[in-house]
C-alpha cells in the first residue's frame, strides 16, 4: 500500500510541477510531463526549427517545446529575434554534462559554449585577433587563396570531361585553412594525423545530446552505453589532445623572439601574467574555431557547386564579370566590391542554402518576459533563421534562386537586407563572419576560373531538397560534369 501512496505523490508532484512550468509559456504542440513535446516529433519531424517552419501559420511569432524537461522556444518572428539576439538576458549557452565535463575540463571552455565574463574576455581577444590577422608572413586572404588553389587544380587535373559526386569535395581544404591560422601547419590530405582529425569531428558532428535532454540517461551503465557516452569520452579527448599537443609544441618554440606566426603564438604571449588567459580556454578557442568554421564552410562551398550546375546562365554571368574584372589572376582582399554580380550570386545562394538554419541555442539568463510569456531561467531559444529567408511578404519570391535580387538597379553594387543574416545577429553573432566572406569569395571566383560546372548526363540533376539537416544543413552528395578551362 505505502509504495502506491508514494507512487501517486511522485505522479502528482510531477504533473503539478510540469504545469507550473508550461504555465504561460509560448505556445506550441501538446507537451505532457516527462516526455514533453515528444509526440509532435511523429507528425513534424524531429529538427526543431524545421518543425517550427512548418507551424508557422499557426504560431506566427514563436513556437515552445518541452525537450523532457527542457523548456525549447523558436522566435519566427523577425523583430522579436532580434530583441532575444540583441539582449544580455539571453546571451547565455547549455550547459550541461558534455560541454562541461568531457569538451570542457570540469567547467564550459572557448566562446561557443561559454556565457558571462569568460565569454565575453575570450569573445573579444579571438575576434581582434583574426581581425588582425596579419601575423606570420602571409595574411589570411593569401592562406586561404593557396588551399584553393591546391582543391582547385586537383579537380582540374583530375577529373577534366568526367563525372565528380560532390561529397564534402572541401573538406580538407577548410580544415587546412584553420589549421594554418590557429597553428601554422598545413596538412597533406593523406597525412593520418589529417585523417584521424576528419574522422573524429566527423563523429563529434553527429553526437546527439539526447543525454542532455533526458539527464537520468547518465547515471546508469546501461543508458551510458546506449547514447555511446564511452565513444564520446574518446572522440573528446582524442580531439583535445591534439590541441594539447600542437600548443605545447609552441610553449617550447615561444621564447625565441620572433613576431607571432599564428593564433596559439598570439594567445600564449597575451597569457603571460594575466589570469584570464588560461591554456584550457585556448584548447576550448581552437576547438570552436573547428566546429564552426569546418562544416558551416565545406557545406556552403558544396552548394556554389550544386547551384552553379543548376543556373548554367548564373554561371556564364558570373564567370563573364570575374574574366572582365580579374581576368585569371588570384582574388584580393581589393577585389571585394568590384564584381558585384558574383557577391550577390554568393548571397543567393546562402539565402537559399541557409546553412545554419538556426544558428546556435541562447540561454535566458534570468526569468524574464518575451510579447507577454513567461520565459524561466535555462529556457533555450532559438531564432529562425531558415524561415527570415523564406518570408514571402518580404522577398516576393523567396522560392526562385535570383541573385538580381541582391542588386541595385544598374547592377553596379549589392543590396543590404536586415533579414539577410546568414551569420546570425546581435551579442553572439558569429566570430568568423570575415574568415567565411573571405574563404567563399576567393574559393568561388577561383572555380569559376577553372572550371566549368554542368549536370551530369549520366546521373539525376542535383536537388536542393535533397539535404540533410543538424545544427548545419549540407547538400547530399551529388553529381556533375567538370569542365578544365
Ligand atoms: C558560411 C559559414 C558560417 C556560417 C553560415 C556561420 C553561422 C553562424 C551562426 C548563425 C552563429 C550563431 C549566432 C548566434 O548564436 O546568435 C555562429 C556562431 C559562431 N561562429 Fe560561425 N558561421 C560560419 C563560419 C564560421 C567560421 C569560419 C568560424 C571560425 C572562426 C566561425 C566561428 C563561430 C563561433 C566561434 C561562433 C560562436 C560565437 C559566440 O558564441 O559568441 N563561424 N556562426
Ligand atoms: C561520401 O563520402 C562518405 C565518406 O567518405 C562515403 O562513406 C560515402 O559513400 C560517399 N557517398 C557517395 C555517394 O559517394
Ligand atoms: C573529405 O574529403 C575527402 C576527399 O574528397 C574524402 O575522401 C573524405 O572521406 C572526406 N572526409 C569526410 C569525413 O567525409
Amino acid at each position: 500500500m505505502l509504495w502506491l501512496f508514494v507512487l501517486a505523490i511522485a505522479v502528482v508532484v510531477i504533473c503539478v510541477r510540469h504545469l507550473l512550468e508550461s504555465w504561460n509559456f509560448p505556445p506550441g504542440p501538446p507537451r505532457f510531463p516527462v516526455i514533453g513535446s515528444l509526440l509532435s516529433i511523429e507528425k513534424y519531424g524531429s529538427h526543431l526549427i524545421l518543425q517550427a517552419t512548418k507551424l508557422i501559420p499557426q504560431y506566427p511569432k514563436m513556437v515552445g517545446f518541452f525537450a523532457g524537461r527542457m523548456r525549447v522556444v523558436i522566435i519566427n518572428d523577425f523583430d522579436l529575434a532580434k530583441k532575444v539576439a540583441f539582449s544580455d538576458t539571453f546571451s547565455g549557452r547549455l550547459i550541461g554534462m558534455y560541454t562541461e565535463t568531457m569538451r570542457g575540463y570540469n567547467r564550459n571552455i572557448g566562446v561557443i559554449s561559454t556565457q558571462g565574463q569568460i565569454w565575453r574576455h575570450n569573445r573579444r581577444f579571438s575576434l581582434s585577433t583574426l581581425k588582425e590577422f596579419g601575423f606570420g608572413n602571409k595574411g589570411m586572404w593569401s592562406i586561404i587563396a593557396e588551399e584553393a588553389a591546391i582543391i582547385v587544380t586537383d579537380l582540374k587535373t583530375k577529373w577534366d570531361g568526367q563525372d565528380f559526386v560532390v561529397n564534402q569535395t572541401f573538406n580538407i581544404s577548410v580544415l587546412n585553412i584553420l589549421w594554418k591560422i590557429v597553428s601554422g601547419k598545413r596538412y597533406h590530405p593523406d597525412d593520418p594525423e589529417m585523417k584521424e582529425l576528419m574522422r573524429v569531428l566527423a563523429l563529434v558532428f553527429k553526437s546527439a545530446y539526447i543525454e542532455e535532454v533526458f539527464p537520468i540517461l547518465q547515471y546508469t551503465k546501461f543508458t551510458q552505453e546506449w547514447y555511446g557516452h564511452s565513444q564520446k569520452q574518446l572522440l573528446t579527448q582524442t580531439f583535445k589532445s591534439m590541441f594539447e599537443q600542437v600548443i605545447r609544441e609552441h610553449e617550447q618554440k615561444l621564447h625565441t623572439k620572433e613576431s607571432p606566426r599564428d593564433f596559439i603564438d598570439v594567445y600564449l604571449e597575451a597569457k603571460k601574467g594575466n589570469d584570464l588567459f588560461t591554456k584550457e580556454d585556448l584548447i576550448g578557442i581552437c576547438m570552436d574555431f573547428f566546429e564552426a568554421g569546418g562544416e558551416t564552410v565545406g557545406s556552403t562551398l558544396s552548394w556554389v557547386l550544386l547551384y552553379m550546375a543548376l543556373h548554367p546562365e548564373v554561371q556564364k554571368k558570373c564567370r563573364q564579370e570575374i574574366f572582365n574584372c580579374l581576368g585569371v589572376r588570384e582574388p584580393t582582399m581589393n577585389d571585394r566590391g568590384t564584381v558585384p554580380y558574383t557577391e550577390a550570386t554568393i548571397m543567393e545562394i546562402q539565402r537559399c542554402s541557409s546553412v545554419a538554419p538556426s544558428g546556435l541555442e541562447h540561454k535566458a539568463l534570468e526569468d524574464t518576459e518575451l510579447d507577454g510569456y513567461t520565459i524561466k531561467k535555462d529556457t533555450l531559444l532559438f531564432y529562425n533563421i531558415n524561415s527570415f529567408f523564406l518570408d514571402r511578404d518580404y522577398w516576393g519570391d523567396p522560392e526562385n534562386f535570383r541573385p538580381e535580387r541582391f542588386l541595385n538597379d544598374d547592377g553596379s553594387k549589392t543590396l543590404k537586407y536586415e533579414r539577410f543574416i546568414p551569420f546570425g545577429f546581435g551579442k553572439r553573432v558569429c566570430m568568423g563572419e570575415s574568415l567565411a566572406k573571405a574563404e567563399l569569395f576567393i574559393f568561388t571566383i577561383m572555380i569559376l576560373q577553372n572550371l566549368r560546372i554542368k549536370i551530369s548526363a549520366n546521373h539525376a540533376k542535383p536537388d536542393p531538397g535533397q539535404y540533410e539537416a543538424g545544427i548545419t544543413r549540407s547538400p547530399l552528395p551529388f553529381h556533375v560534369t567538370l569542365e578544365a578551362i
